[in-house]
């Protein structure tokens, strides 16, 4: 029997792309650039908890741990929640353990939209929230946050809220842009989600990488929040285990209730030898923290040097560890292009802007740099991108 063509294709998959930072990072291999493109760390996990995690598995947790989290880490999930942020979280009947905060957001919009519902996600925005939306059967509705502080346009962001609104996504601190939402931008949100009876679900993954004294706050502590919140969380970042794919979800009782049944069956539960070993994760002291920052600082610092060297206007991060760039002026026609040209010519692999937006060309002047790297991965950066400095200003002689 001959087959139609895409008949074996989903409709609700039918405009995916590839991800274009993986996509990027196999170019990267492929001409050894030096990879400031997926936002993984190149430095080594803290030792304490690679230590928790040899224990874990040595000691037996090798079985599935209750779907949504074993009970240790729920436990230490909620502490961390009342010793940071003063809010009560029931370990028991308010949190879903998942894998990484990638499941956590599309098991939550699985959990709350129906098709045709509308999800208002702000843009630039971390790539996965459009097929997330998609996926869920859910309508995305675009607003913009614009450079150089990334500020929205409060009408506007109303004017994307409409009967048919079942939740905004936000991130902060944001990738790519590195903004931190406000006390006061996150009032209007919630306002508006009270307003409308929508839900705001938050990606919160980049929470202690702040900067110039930036404050994070979970919009879940906001008057009138607590029960239209849905928290997404992640060890990812805050402990360098990309790959260990442990986060979680805070919700409501009853908004938990769904989010675990389509976790449950989307994955079963993250690896339980990685939850014992988050139990010790957040029981690290608070200095653990001061001394994430403090290495992204500088981190920060030296890449916004080689960058403004190397002729790249910043948008100066207040949180999480990208640069977003203008690279108005290198004269290339798209940021596809110029990072081509980037990984080919400088050995240098970055994210072009387009990949954060939803029409291309509203990213084609920006490329995303990533900094959870090692000082020596910056410095060669830098020196790679001198040359590229330096053939730019060649041709436009
Ligand atoms: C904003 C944001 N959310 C989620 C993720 C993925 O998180 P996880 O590794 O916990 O699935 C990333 C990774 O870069 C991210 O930047």
């Amino acid at each position: 029997m001959k087959h139609t063509a895409g008949r074996f294709r989903s409709r609700r998959t039918a405009d995916f792309t590839e991800s274009v930072i993986r996509e990027t990072t196999r170019l990267a291999i492929q001409h050894g650039a030096v990879n400031l493109a997926q936002g993984m760390p190149d430095f080594s996990t803290p030792e304490e908890l690679k230590g928790a995690a040899r224990r874990a598995v040595s000691e037996d947790f090798n079985q599935y741990a209750i779907t949504w989290g074993a009970k240790p880490f729920r436990e230490a999930i909620a502490a961390k929640y009342r010793r940071w942020y003063g809010v009560d979280v029931d370990p028991e009947r308010e949190i879903t353990v998942c894998c990484g905060a990638t499941e956590s957001m599309i098991a939550s919009l699985l959990a709350v939209t129906d098709p045709g519902d509308e999800v208002v996600i702000f843009e630039p925005f971390y790539e996965n929230y459009g097929p997330d939306a998609k996926l869920s059967g859910a309508v995305p509705r675009f607003v913009k946050l614009r450079p150089p502080d990334w500020s929205f346009d409060p009408d506007e962001l109303r004017a994307a809220f409409g009967p048919r609104t079942k939740a905004i996504v936000l991130n902060t601190p944001n990738n790519p842009t590195g903004k931190v939402f406000s006390r006061q931008e996150l009032e209007f949100v919630a306002g508006l989600c009270q307003e409308f009876d929508a839900l705001a679900i938050t990606d919160e993954i980049y929470e202690h990488i702040l900067y110039d004294g930036a404050q994070h706050i979970p919009i879940l502590t906001l008057p009138g929040m607590r029960r239209r919140s849905i928290l997404v969380n992640s060890m990812s970042k805050t402990y360098s285990v990309t790959g260990w794919r442990v986060g979680w979800v805070v919700a409501a009782p009853n908004l938990t209730d769904t989010i675990r049944k389509v976790h449950d069956f989307l994955t079963v539960g993250a690896a339980a030898p990685l939850q014992q070993a988050g139990v010790v994760a957040l029981s690290l002291p608070e200095s653990y923290y001061g001394q994430l920052a403090a290495d992204y600082r500088a981190r920060r610092e030296s890449i916004l040097a080689v960058l403004e060297a190397a002729g790249f206007a910043c948008y100066r991060p207040r949180g999480a560890y990208y640069v977003m760039t203008d690279i108005g002026g290198f004269g290339f026609p798209d940021d596809v292009t110029f990072v081509r040209h980037m990984i080919e010519t400088a050995g240098v692999a970055v994210v072009p802007g387009s990949s954060f937006f939803a029409d291309p060309r509203d990213g084609a002047r920006m490329v995303r740099f990533c900094f959870c790297k090692k000082y020596e991965t910056l410095k060669e950066a830098g020196i790679r991108l001198q040359r590229l400095a330096r053939s730019a200003s060649r041709a436009s002689r």
